[in-house]
C-alpha cells in the first residue's frame, strides 16, 4: 500500500450543521459550539484521567505484543482451515462483521484469496439460522472462535455446547481441540474456566475493555487476521487518531466536535435521531456497530448521581444509494427529529464504466445521458443530491469523509468514533460504560431457562404475566 494512502486523514465535516447552511432554528452556531471549549476540555480530562484506571480500551492502539500474538496464531493456522466461524453477540461480533465488509471482498465468501478462510459471524440463536449452518458445515474445515467477555452469555454459550458437540462427533475429545479458540476474560467467567480445563488456545479481553470497545482488542483483531485483513494497519490508524484526539481544542479534534454537535442537536435542537449514512457499501456494517456503541452507552435511565433522566439519542442506519429509494423521502420531508452523518469515500477501488447507449436507444434521452459516464460519477452525483436535498430542507448533516478505505482509516474513524461516545457520556451525564438494560433481559431469560439461582425472578415473571394475555 503506498504511503500516502496508508496515512490519509479521516475528516469530519459539519458544515452543514451550522446556522448557514440550515437556518437558526436547526442549525448551531459556530460561536455556541466555540463557547463549549470549557465544558468539552473538562469532558476530555475526565475521560483521560480514566485512561489507565478502567478505560484501558483507549490504549489498544498499542498493545503490541498482543498483536504479535494474534499475528503468529493466525501464521499458525494458516492454510488449514476453510472456514472461521465467530460465536459471539453484540460487542462480540458488531465490530467483526464491520472490519470484515468494509476490508474484505463484498463477495470474500464466494471466492476466498488462496489459503483464506471464508468468514461467518453467527450473531443469533434463531435455530434457522444456527440449525442451517449445523447442516451445511464441514467440522473438519472449521475453526470456531468464540468470544464473550463475560464468558457466561447464554446466546454464546449454547452455540459453544452445540458447534462443540458437533466437533468432538466428528473428530473425538482429543481432535475436537484444534477448532476452538477462545477470546475471553484473563480470568472470570464459565468460559475461562472451560478454556482452563480443556486447554483450548485462548486470547484475553483485557480489563478494562467493555464489549463495545472491544473492537481492538483480540474480540475483533483475531477473526479479522484469520481472513487476512492488515490488523496492524488497523491499529496504527486508531494511534494516529488518538494523536490527533489529544489535542483539546475544540475545533481541531474530531471526536470532541463530534461529541457536542450529537449532544447540541439532540438536546437543544430537538433531534433525538442520529442517522449513519454510509455512502459506501464497505461500511454499511460500520454503521450497525456504531448503532450499538451510541445506543448501549448513551441510552440510561440515570445520570451519573443516580437521578431519573431517561437519556440517549437513537441510532439509525441507512446505506447510499440503496435507502434513498426507501427512507430519503421520510428524511427530507418527516419530521425535524434527525440529524445525519453522511460517511463518505474519495476514491473507490473500482471503476465501472457505463458502456456507450447503443445506436437503437440514442434518441432516448432517459437513458443516454448515462453513456459513457461511471458508476463512480452516478454514486457520488446520487450522494451530493441527498446531501444538497438534506441541507436545502434544513436538516442538519455533517460527513465522515474517508479519501480511500483502508485498514488505516477505518481505524482511525473506530478510535474517533469510541473516544466520541465516551465524551458523550460526559456531556449527557450519564454512564457510558455499563448496560443495566441488557443485563436486565439477560437475567429475566437465566430466570425463564430455569437456571439455578433466578428462582425469585422466574416468580416474579410468572406473577406480573398473569393468565389473560391480550391479543388478536
Ligand atoms: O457491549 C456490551 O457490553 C454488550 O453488547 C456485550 O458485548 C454483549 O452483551 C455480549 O457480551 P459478552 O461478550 O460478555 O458475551
Amino acid at each position: 500500500m503506498p504511503e500516502s494512502v496508508a496515512v490519509s486523514q479521516i475528516h469530519f465535516d459539519f458544515t452543514n450543521v451550522l446556522v448557514e447552511a440550515v437556518g437558526p432554528e436547526r442549525g448551531l452556531a459556530l460561536a455556541d459550539l466555540t463557547a463549549c471549549q470549557a465544558q468539552c476540555s473538562a469532558a476530555l480530562s475526565a475521560v483521560y484521567s480514566r485512561r489507565e484506571r478502567d478505560l484501558c480500551w483507549l490504549d489498544l492502539p498499542y498493545a503490541h505484543e498482543v498483536l504479535d500474538s494474534i499475528l503468529d496464531y493466525a501464521s499458525s493456522v494458516s492454510g488449514r482451515f476453510k472456514n472461521v466461524v465467530v460465536l459471539g453477540i453484540g460487542g462480540s461480533a458488531l465490530g467483526n462483521t464491520a472490519l470484515q465488509s468494509a476490508l474484505g471482498s463484498p463477495f470474500h465468501n464466494v471466492q476466498p484469496p488462496l489459503g483464506v478462510a471464508r468468514l461467518f459471524v453467527l450473531d443469533n440463536i434463531d435455530p434457522d439460522l444456527v440449525g442451517e449452518f449445523l447442516d451445511q458445515f464441514d467440522p473438519t474445515e472449521t475453526l470456531f472462535n468464540v468470544i464473550s467477555k463475560s464468558g457466561g452469555t447464554a446466546e454464546t454459550m449454547s452455540q459453544f455446547l452445540i458447534f462443540r458437540a458437533r466437533l468432538v462427533e466428528v473428530l473425538g475429545e482429543e481432535g475436537h481441540r484444534d477448532h476452538i479458540v477462545v477470546t475471553t476474560d484473563e480470568t472470570n467467567g464459565v468460559l475461562r474456566e472451560i478454556v482452563n480445563r480443556e486447554g483450548y488456545e485462548s486470547f484475553v479481553v483485557p480489563d478494562g475493555v467493555g464489549g463495545r470497545f472491544s473492537v481492538l482488542s483480540p474480540v475483533g483483531l483475531l477473526s479479522s487476521a484469520l481472513v487476512g485483513i492488515d490488523v496492524k494497519g488497523l491499529l496504527k490508524g486508531a494511534a494516529a487518531m488518538d494523536k490527533r484526539c489529544q489535542n483539546e481544542s475544540l475545533l481541531e479534534n474530531p471526536a470532541l466536535l463530534y461529541a457536542l454537535v450529537q449532544y447540541k442537536l439532540h438536546e437543544e435542537k430537538g433531534m433525538p435521531i442520529a442517522v449513519t449514512f454510509p455512502y459506501s457499501h464497505r461500511l454499511a456494517n460500520m454503521a450497525d456497530w456504531y448503532a450499538q456503541l451510541l445506543g448501549e452507552s448513551i441510552g440510561k435511565r440515570l445520570s451519573k448521581a443516580g437521578k431519573e433522566v431517561f437519556r440517549g439519542p437513537t441510532p439509525v442506519r441507512a446505506v447510499g444509494v440503496t435507502d434513498q429509494h426507501s427512507q430519503v423521502q421520510l428524511y427530507v420531508e418527516g419530521p425535524f427529529d434527525k440529524w445525519f452523518t453522511l460517511l463518505t469515500v474519495g476514491r473507490g477501488d473500482h471503476e465501472v464504466k457505463i458502456p456507450r447507449t447503443p445506436a437503437s436507444f440514442r434518441d432516448l434521452e432517459g437513458v443516454d445521458y448515462l453513456g459513457e459516464r461511471s458508476l463512480g460519477e452516478l454514486f457520488r452525483a446520487e450522494r451530493d443530491g441527498t446531501r444538497i436535498a438534506l441541507t436545502d430542507a434544513k436538516r442538519p448533516n455533517a460527513s465522515i469523509h474517508f479519501e480511500t478505505i483502508t485498514a488505516h482509516t477505518v481505524g482511525q474513524y473506530i478510535y474517533m468514533m469510541e473516544l466520541a461516545v465516551a465524551l458523550m457520556g460526559e456531556l449527557y451525564d450519564v454512564n457510558a460504560f455499563d448496560q443495566p438494560g441488557v443485563e436486565a433481559g439477560k437475567v429475566a431469560a437465566y430466570a425463564l431457562m430455569g437456571r439455578a439461582g433466578f428462582e425469585d425472578e422466574r416468580a416474579r415473571i410468572e406473577a406480573a404475566q398473569g393468565d389473560e394475555s391480550c391479543a388478536v
